[in-house]
């Protein structure tokens, strides 16, 4: 048995939040009966109707993809591309959890669980998302402070980070380092590395929170374990 709130929210229709208004104003049904119990709790066979429409109830699922590059991380594209929704063979209507560009590569978690998408995309959370970062130029320990200590990108500073470096090819000027972040902000780093004067050449990530891609190679992807679900609830909750 579920709170009918959560289930609601579950759905991806509105937040846990304003379920519960919508109860409260007598707007939800279970198994046609109007029910403003906010407490009231729900099985799989109850049949929910959120302003007489049915409320769908599929199966959660959540699914941790090795996006490979050339590939959209939206769930559908104008342009007919491919998108990371095209490589899971599922029935059920998957998000991606945030964006990773066109030519990024690396782990993307995708679940048709619209709570648990919105607590990891909110703002407050502080899921570590860890990139490779190849970059066109050299970099000193001044720049990798600053990265750490934040960059102003569009206006705003962004939050501490980690940056180190993994390797440098002097011949070729290059730079290769690892970068953890904990916010999402649209081509974040890229417009981190554009705050220090460079250019990123390839971009790939590595892990987020406490799921990483071992096993898996470009275009495979795989379930999340129960334990790894409830696991980066409590990372964006900390
Ligand atoms: N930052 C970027 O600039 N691009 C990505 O795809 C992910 C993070």
């Amino acid at each position: 048995m579920i709170r009918l709130q959560k289930v609601i929210a579950q759905s991806g229709l509105c937040s846990r939040r304003k379920a519960e208004i919508l109860i409260s104003e007598g707007q939800v049904k279970v198994n046609n009966e109007v029910i403003t119990t906010l407490g009231y709790k729900v099985s799989n066979n109850d049949e929910i109707r959120v302003n007489n429409k049915i409320l769908r109830r599929d199966r959660l699922e959540y699914y941790v993809l090795y996006k490979p590059k050339s590939i959209i991380s939206s769930t559908s594209d104008d342009k007919g591309r491919d998108t990371v929704i095209d490589l899971i063979d599922s029935k059920v209507r998957l998000y991606p959890i945030g964006r990773l560009d066109y030519d990024t590569t690396g782990i993307i978690i995708l679940t048709n669980d619209g709570e648990f998408a919105n607590l990891m995309m909110h703002p407050r959370s502080k899921i570590e998302k860890t990139y490779l970062v190849y970059v066109d130029g050299l970099i000193g320990a001044e720049q990798i402070k600053k990265l750490e200590q934040g960059v102003l990108i569009e206006g705003r500073m962004t939050s501490k980070a980690k940056a180190r470096i993994i390797e440098k090819d002097m011949k070729h000027d290059n730079t290769k380092l690892r970068i953890t972040i904990t916010e999402g902000r649209n081509h974040q780093v890229k417009k981190m590395i554009n705050a220090i004067g460079l250019n990123v050449k390839k971009l790939h990530r590595e892990v987020y929170g406490n799921v990483n891609l071992k096993g898996l190679i470009p275009g495979m992807y795989r379930e999340l374990k129960k334990d790894e679900i409830e696991q980066l609830k409590l990372l964006a909750l900390r």
